[in-house]
């Protein structure tokens, strides 16, 4: 019998350089499997279509919602942002994460900001360094 591996998302993140970069490392069905670490805050934004999970791996990840709502991840939680809703993750501390979006969302919705990843970088098809 052959050996299959499966993906290791504590490697995968040891091979993220940049925060607030995604990265894509699996595909289910129309949703992608990424993984991100975060640090800061990147900008308040929504996505009109499509809703946006968010899993913490290691840290604690403060996710800003309007209505001045606010849900805290521990590790081993996730939250799911529903679409139209306005949201700002926050990460006092670096957080590790898992994203399953669709593969149609863009990184910051609704804006585009200097720090703004499209997909083909998170893709890894172009050396964005
Ligand atoms: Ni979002």
């Amino acid at each position: 019998m052959n050996a299959l591996s499966g993906i290791d998302v504590a490697a995968e993140l040891r091979t993220v350089e940049k925060h607030w970069t995604p990265r894509v490392v699996g595909r289910v069905n129309d949703q992608y499997v990424k993984v991100a670490k975060l640090l800061g805050e990147l900008v308040w934004h929504a996505h009109d279509d499509e809703d946006e999970m968010f899993l913490v791996v290691s840290g604690r990840l403060r996710i800003q919602l309007e209505g001045d709502v606010e849900v805290v991840l521990e590790p081993g939680q996730f939250h799911v942002v529903p679409r139209g809703v306005r949201h700002n993750p926050v990460a006092d501390e670096e957080v590790e994460i898992v994203l399953i979006e669709t593969v149609t969302t863009a990184h910051t919705g609704d804006v585009t900001v200097a720090g703004t990843v499209p997909i083909e970088q998170q893709l890894g098809s172009t050396d964005a360094g």
